[in-house]
């Protein structure tokens, strides 16, 4: 198996090999995702809500980010670890975003950052890749602006919103972002994308026709997850099963069927009669 690098992606691009990204927010979830052959994994700070029950992401800290990115880093071979730059981490004068970008890959040893937005990052983006940080750009619903955007809705419906984000696809690509999610955006326009570019795209709700496909981890398994977008496929529900054997446990402790002598430790009997006197 190999390690996955930027340099891989944009093979796999060329070669119309769809990649891999799933996120993942401990050592156990990264170890199997890894496991697994996901090229890419992202710590997203979608964590502030699937992992700490936040209802949005914006309340996630950079300690917050460094802290899982480190257990998810410790887990993971060959995947290509990114992980979210979080609200106000970035955006806040360049000293600060590149302090917050170092401690991202000094701390938590990714190997990129994301950073949600569009042509207006472009400066800091120059700043970061000449700085050796390999960054990837977030753009159409970018859940960091939900109470701007007014919600998580498909982003991009219109022409004047399409050639927007078609034009922030290019400028962050000339910025030097190694690829690029499109978030809940019309297929058609992230397949025009996807054309466009020489960088490769990673749709989540944007599609068939990106280069790659991310999903949040939760979702994908149905961990106790909220929401079930229309984007979203479940491939398992665990949650479903981790409530079962929950349930079974509390039946069997309240009626002292677990556990038996088959889980319990033993002494000699005259050890005990020794006790009891
Ligand atoms: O935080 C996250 O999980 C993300 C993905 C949805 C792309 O940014
Ligand atoms: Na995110």
């Amino acid at each position: 198996k190999k390690k996955y690098t930027t340099a891989t992606f944009r093979e796999m691009k060329k070669a119309g090999e769809p990649i891999v990204m799933v996120t993942a927010y401990d050592y156990p979830t990264a170890k199997l995702a890894d496991e697994a052959g996901a090229e890419m994994v992202l710590v997203g700070d979608s964590l502030g809500m699937v992992v700490l029950g936040f209802d949005s992401t914006i309340p996630v800290t950079l300690d917050d980010m460094i802290h899982h990115t480190k257990a998810v880093t410790r887990a993971t071979k060959n995947s290509f670890v990114v992980t979210d730059l979080p609200f106000m981490s970035y955006r806040i004068g360049t000293e600060e975003t590149l302090k917050s970008a170092a401690r991202v890959m000094q701390e938590g040893l990714a190997k990129a950052v994301k950073l949600e937005g569009g042509s207006e990052l472009c400066p800091i983006i120059e700043q970061l890749v000449q700085g050796g940080i390999p960054v990837v750009g977030h753009i159409g619903l970018t859940p960091q602006s939900v109470f701007q955007l007014g919600g998580y809705k498909v982003q991009g419906k219109s022409a004047e919103d399409a050639a927007k984000l078609l034009e922030d696809a290019l400028a962050l690509q000339e910025a030097g972002i190694c690829s690029l999610v499109l978030e809940c955006v019309p297929h058609q326009l992230a397949r025009l994308i996807s054309e466009k570019l020489e960088i490769p795209t990673i749709g989540i709700g944007a599609g068939p026709d990106c280069d790659g496909q991310v999903l949040v981890f939760h979702d994908l398994v149905q961990y106790a997850s909220s929401i079930q977008p229309k984007f979203v496929k479940p491939y398992a529900a665990v949650g479903d099963d981790i409530k079962r054997a929950f349930m079974q446990y509390a039946k069997e402790v309240k009626t002292r069927q677990f556990p038996t002598l088959e889980h319990s430790f033993t002494m000699k009997d005259e050890t005990i009669q020794q006790l009891y006197g």
